[in-house]
């Protein structure tokens, strides 16, 4: 997902630009650019691929000026080289987008047929030549980019800068997040709060319809048709967080090792540790009087909602519908307003999550939103947040958010059964007493299968194709450890319910594709085995992730056997995603792949 950063500045800004876009560096990206306007006149930096080379560029050929806006660019539209890369000029006005502007062909024919003459394949050129249109019609550089915004559709955040107005920024929302930093005589704008940590936290976040007029003294916003607007600001927690990687190689690695503190933090939102409780529900959600829930997300945060279905059934006996976003928006699935819909994100910004909330939203159901950014979109178009409080996950590949996801489903789900009848005090005593232990089972774990992850990795990193294997609530977690290996290893994984084997998957087995089996002791536990007996019989290679009882109890061989602490279920999903994280982060370090910014992905997809 692209990042885009601006500032109107007291001082030189380049330099800052380009800090501002390292720290948006994990939303993904394959090129970078910076303008800045100095003396009357508007000059650009570009280049292909990591911010790197944008800096030797700039190291050459300084860019003066205290005005400019920077982008880092995820290919939508055109090949990613310096062409594509933004920011894009026409005639003295300089542009930066992210998203998706849906109309742009019929646009860019029409001022194709005005003569218009496009040096770039991308959607975000249309914007600059729109907005010379108008200029050149006599609009002023507002009514220009009032009657722009009035022609785009699609999902956007759109920036612009123009030659012959060094004093102001413009900037609108239109899906992909904005936030406005207030600053002292200076004021910047950038896609999230992390990106403007270091100069202000102050933030006003800008809402779809926003057109933002930025000048050093302030900030002005109005609705498309011109109407000023009004939105607060509010002091944001990113800069809380100092984003580094601290002793680790990759924010991945940090993310894996920091979930047993994190993970404390997000469960003592929703426990009464003392009470050994589950804290009461105080928002516009009633478990207590639902027909049904319906849960949509992506990747793995839809994963996480997997686990969660099977804990609501179970628990308090409430039906659950669930599929990916992509999916569930175009289904016109027939809901209730007795029902309620849960939307689980990290970033709060996935465009389809947001989608399928809008659909839920539409058929009268309350909203609630599992996120991780509370000032997100997904958050703010809610009816009941439900905080996961994990600090910003910069590595692409989810973790820690992923756990800390688990860690407030289980707590709902104990609630809701509470509030249904269907758990008893003495069950959620010993259930929330079960959640309380997890950071120091998390620790334990974490330290005690390292060096033997590492090792097997080694192994791992050998083969073109794995497939994992799981029941019950370990089957989202055979889905997820194939995500987490595929999307930064790039290897082939599958994930499997360890039940459907016999009805296909097994014609693959041989020894070139190793079996990943995640099975804690639990009811399961045999029938699992059965299966893991299928898979050595045709001489395929196991990877068993088990726990103590269940290492006592098989005598299979195995590649490795990875034994964990025997756990209570309500916890294994959580404490069994470790190693199979583990596993995938080792793996990527050994294929030499880029861990924390795998090729092609984005850590917030907000375009379809
Ligand atoms: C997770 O490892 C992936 N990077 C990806 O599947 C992610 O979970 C998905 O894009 C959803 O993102 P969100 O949680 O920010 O909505």
């Amino acid at each position: 997902m692209c990042g885009i950063v601006g500032i109107v500045g007291r001082e030189a800004v380049a330099g800052r630009l380009v800090d501002a876009l390292r720290r948006l560096e994990y939303r993904g990206y394959d090129s970078a650019g910076v303008a800045t306007i100095h003396g009357g006149r508007m000059d650009r930096r570009r280049a292909e691929g990591k911010l790197f080379n944008l800096e030797k560029l700039l190291d050459a050929e300084p860019l003066p000026g205290r005005i400019g806006i920077a982008h880092t660019r995820w290919a939508t539209h055109g090949v990613p080289n310096e062409t594509n890369a933004h920011p894009h000029f026409v005639e003295g006005v300089a542009v930066v987008h992210n998203g998706i502007i849906e109309n742009f062909s019929e646009l860019k024919d029409e001022l194709l047929s005005e003569g218009a003459v496009f040096e770039s394949q991308t959607d975000t050129e249309v914007v600059a030549h729109l907005l010379a249109k108008y200029l050149r019609q006599g609009l002023d550089r507002r009514a220009a980019m009032l009657a722009m915004l009035n022609r785009v559709a699609g999902a956007y955040a759109l920036v612009v800068m123009f030659e012959n107005d060094p004093g102001t920024i413009m900037a609108a929302r239109f899906g992909p997040p904005l936030a406005i930093g207030h600053g002292q005589g200076e004021m910047f704008l950038g896609s999230d709060a992390i990106a403007l940590s270091p100069f202000t936290n102050e933030i006003t976040y800008l809402v779809d319809g926003d057109c933002a007029i930025m000048t050093a003294g302030g900030v002005e916003i109005v609705d498309y048709s011109g109407k000023p607007v009004q939105r607060r600001s509010q002091i944001s927690q990113a800069s809380a967080f100092m984003v580094d990687k601290g002793n680790h190689r990759h924010f991945m690695e940090k993310e894996i090792y920091e979930q047993p503190e994190i993970i404390s933090h997000a469960l003592s939102h929703y426990i009464d540790f003392a009470a050994n409780t589950v804290k009461a529900n105080d928002t516009a959600i009633d478990f207590g009087k639902l027909s049904g829930l319906a849960i949509s997300a992506c990747g793995t945060a839809y994963l996480s909602g997997l686990i969660g279905k099977y804990w609501f059934e179970r628990y308090a006996r409430l039906p659950v519908e669930i599929d990916v976003a992509s999916e569930f928006r175009y289904r016109e699935l027939p809901l209730s307003p007795s029902q309620a819909a849960l939307f689980i994100s990290q970033s709060g910004e996935t465009a389809d999550t947001l989608a399928s909330l809008r659909y839920c939203k539409q058929e009268g159901l309350k909203i609630g939103a599992i996120v991780n950014v509370r000032e997100s979109t997904i958050a703010r178009e809610s009816d009941a947040i439900f905080p996961i409080l994990a600090g910003p996950e910069i590595g692409v590949a989810s973790t820690k958010a992923f756990t800390c996801q688990l860690a407030v489903l289980a707590a709902l789900a104990v609630g809701a059964g509470r509030a249904r009848g269907t758990v008893s005090a003495e069950q959620e005593t010993a259930m929330v007493r079960h959640l309380a232990e997890m950071p120091r089972i998390m620790s334990r774990v974490l330290n005690e299968v390292q060096p033997q992850i590492e090792t097997l990795s080694r192994d791992l990193s050998r083969f073109k194709d794995v497939l994992y294997l799981g029941r019950g609530t370990s089957y989202p977690l055979a889905l997820e450890g194939a995500l987490k290996l595929k999307e930064i290893s790039y290897i082939h994984a599958e994930g499997y319910a360890a039940g459907e084997l016999k009805h296909g998957p097994i014609a693959l087995i041989d020894e070139n594709m190793p079996v990943i089996v995640i099975a804690p002791h639990d009811r399961f536990f045999e029938k699992t085995v059965s299966n893991m007996q299928e898979v050595a019989a045709r001489g395929g290679r196991i990877i068993f992730i088990t726990d103590e009882k269940g290492a006592a109890a098989s005598k299979l061989p195995t590649m490795a056997t990875i034994t964990l602490p025997n756990v209570d279920e309500i916890i294994a999903p959580m404490i069994f995603s470790l190693p199979i994280q583990l596993l995938a982060y080792h793996t990527a370090v050994f294929m030499g792949t880029d861990v924390d910014q795998p090729r092609n992905l984005a850590k917030s997809v907000t375009v379809e």
